[in-house]
């Protein structure tokens, strides 16, 4: 087949659009990262940002997971607050830290401050993704975006935050500094995304990760419009929308205009598929689910836990393994190896 057909026809790209699969297509949250001792070593003496920006590095490094464990779908190697540093906001990703904004956003001044994004913000994007797409030879990639809240409490917060105190606080008590901050960022994070796509990403994940700190009714008024406008302006591809914690959320996320929920392991499957189903006549698929930490245990422990989630995927319209979260720094490679070839023959017994 030529690479477009088989692009086509991936498992991956089957499994999103609900169609039958010869196997249940993997690929892990951060499969590039410290967990590669081939990561370790390009990276050594390249800060975080700078190997994001360098066309070279993000291809090799986007290339390593899929070379090593013949996972169904890359995901581009980059960071949620990329855009945000290629616009011009001063920020940093300090190793086991996070991203560290210098400035943290109060008012409505600090949000207009904010330039929009142009595709000539991120060329190191389009080209790193049009080079990527011809070395993937038929193997998706994945695009993505943080989502606007997330975003929204690093640049609140200044850098990582366990309560996302203030990030709350501007959303319940300043309405108008909040919708012009999450106005922004939704914009910066489709401009940001239908560059990937116009480079030939084929489907693209929103993260969510910290949307679980709210309430459903919160969530519905004041973050999941601004989402939901982020998916509908790149409805073009398959769409990923994905958080941590999110249990009480996954119906409101799946219907902010995602093609696939991402579940994370606090949730059985079977529930999280029909929690994700909410405005869904024709179904939605699931990506997920296994705890992170189960690559730690031995790995029949994993793998009985893994056939579980296999089990229960098989109810949903379509359905993606992953971990419920990333790969932790200290996962065996070599575990994460015998997960995919467990996932891609595994067979359920009859009955
Ligand atoms: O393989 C992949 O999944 C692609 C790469 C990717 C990274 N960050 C690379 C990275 C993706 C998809 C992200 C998204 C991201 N970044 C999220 C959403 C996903 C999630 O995990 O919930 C969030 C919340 C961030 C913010 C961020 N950036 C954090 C919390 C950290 C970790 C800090 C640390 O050092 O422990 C980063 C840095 C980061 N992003 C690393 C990588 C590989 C580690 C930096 C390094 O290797 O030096």
């Amino acid at each position: 087949m030529d690479p477009v057909t088989s692009l086509h026809d991936s498992a991956f790209l089957r499994a999103v659009r609900r169609e039958p699969v010869p196997h249940t297509p993997v690929w892990f949250m951060r499969q590039a990262g410290r967990s590669l001792p081939e990561y370790r070593a390009i990276r050594e003496g390249t800060t975080m940002l700078e190997s994001c920006m360098r066309p070279d590095l993000v291809v090799e490094i986007t290339l390593q997971p899929v070379r090593r464990y013949g996972v169904d779908a890359a995901i581009f190697f980059s960071d949620i607050v990329l855009p945000l540093k290629a616009v011009g906001v001063d920020l940093d990703i300090k190793p086991g830290v996070g991203p560290v904004v210098a400035d943290p956003v109060r008012t409505l001044a600090d949000v207009e401050r904010i330039p929009l994004l142009t595709p000539e913000h991120v060329t190191f994007v389009t080209e790193s993704v049009r080079t990527l797409v011809g070395e993937l030879d038929g193997t998706p990639l994945i695009g993505f975006a943080g989502a606007p809240f997330t975003v929204a409490s690093y640049l609140v917060e200044g850098g990582p935050s366990r309560d996302h105190a203030r990030t709350k606080a501007m959303m319940y008590g300043a309405p108008e500094v909040w919708d012009a901050l999450l106005t922004r960022i939704s914009d910066i994070a489709a401009a940001y995304l239908q560059v990937q796509i116009a480079a030939g990403a084929s489907a693209v994940q929103l993260f969510d990760s910290w949307a679980g700190a709210l309430d459903p009714a919160s969530y519905a008024t004041h973050v999941m419009p601004y989402s939901a406008s982020v998916l509908e302006r790149v409805a073009s591809v398959p769409r990923i929308h994905f958080g941590v914690g999110t249990g009480e959320l996954l119906g409101l996320m799946g219907a902010a205009g995602a093609d696939v929920v991402g579940v994370d392991w606090r949730v059985p499957l079977a529930e999280g598929i029909r929690r994700s189903q909410q405005d869904a006549p024709d179904g939605r698929a699931v990506q997920g689910n296994l705890d992170p930490t189960l690559v730690f245990a031995p790995t029949e422990v994993m793998l009985e836990q893994a056939a579980g989630i296999l089990d229960a995927g098989r109810a949903a319209p379509g359905h993606v393994f992953n971990l419920g979260h990333g790969v932790l720094p200290d996962t065996d490679p070599d575990q994460l190896a015998r997960l995919v070839d467990f996932v891609h023959d595994y067979e359920p017994t009859a009955g």
